[in-house]
């Protein structure tokens, strides 16, 4: 049996990348909802609409269990997802808790980079009210980058003006975490690294999601089934066509490139 991963588009396989290095003896299904991105500026409702068919689809896939690798989609549906289907749902949030606990060493803040979405919504609300009572964390929506990304856009002449623009009110000396809550950032974590100081870690929520899924395939006793295969669908279509499957590999080669 396989793993689906489900993102808005694109940016799950920065997390897929990971569970290629942790869990390598996997095959994979890998769907892309391009037909909606971004749903960082969609309603809760339309995004949980979009998801149960996607997830439906994946189900259909001979699936053993599905990771959400989309920050917004776990915080608009991972509740609902997890009563309607009878499969392990794994999710991803922002990784705000580790970078709290190590601001509390230092006294620098914590700036988390999601989507509007995600940033408006309960679920990361309650994380922050819940761990930041010195209200540390600071929060920017950078759907520009989520444009770029689904261009398949990464010059540093393209994004590096627009995250100069977006960050320009951001006092950069003063953080010690940078937190990527979207799933479409670790794409751009060269480029990042050049704006922010030296001792400014970046973050995400990638390797404790892929973690998840390892415990949770050894509990259900589906782990090392496969070899390594990539199945990708965009909305429920499967990418046949070399060119464009190459463009996913692609991502997964530039992940390779800037972890290196
Ligand atoms: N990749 C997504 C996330 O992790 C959302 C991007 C979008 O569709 O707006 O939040």
């Amino acid at each position: 049996m396989k793993i689906g991963f489900f993102d808005s588009g694109i940016g799950g396989t920065t997390v897929l990348y990971q569970a290629l290095k942790i869990l390598p003896n996997e095959d994979y299904v890998y769907y892309a909802d391009t037909a909606h991105v971004p749903y960082g500026e969609k309603t809760k409702s339309e995004i949980k609409n979009f998801m149960f068919e996607a997830i439906d689809f994946i189900v259909s896939q001979n699936t053993k269990a599905i990771v959400i690798a989309c920050n917004t989609g776990t915080s608009a549906a991972i509740t609902d997802l997890r009563q309607k289907y009878n499969l392990p749902i794994i999710g991803i949030e922002p990784a705000v808790k580790p970078a709290i606990q190590k601001s509390h060493q230092t006294g620098r803040r914590v700036l988390a980079l999601a989507t509007n979405f995600t940033l408006k919504e309960e679920k990361f609300n309650n994380l922050v009210t819940n761990l930041d009572n010195e209200h540390i964390v600071d929060g920017l929506a950078l759907p520009g980058l989520v444009e770029f990304a689904e261009k398949f856009q990464f010059q540093e002449s393209v994004v590096m003006p627009y995250l100069v623009e977006q960050l320009e009110a951001f006092d950069l000396n003063c953080y010690e975490t940078v937190v990527l809550g979207c799933t479409h950032f670790p794409l751009y974590k060269d480029i990042l690294r050049k704006l922010f100081p030296q001792h400014v870690d970046i973050i995400d929520g990638s390797v404790g999601t892929v973690n998840n899924l390892k415990r949770t395939l050894a509990e259900i006793k589906k782990i090392g089934e496969g070899s390594g295969k990539i199945t990708f669908y965009q909305s429920g279509i499967k990418l046949e066509d070399p060119e464009i499957v190459d463009r996913y590999i692609h991502l997964l080669d530039r992940m390779r490139s800037i972890d290196a």
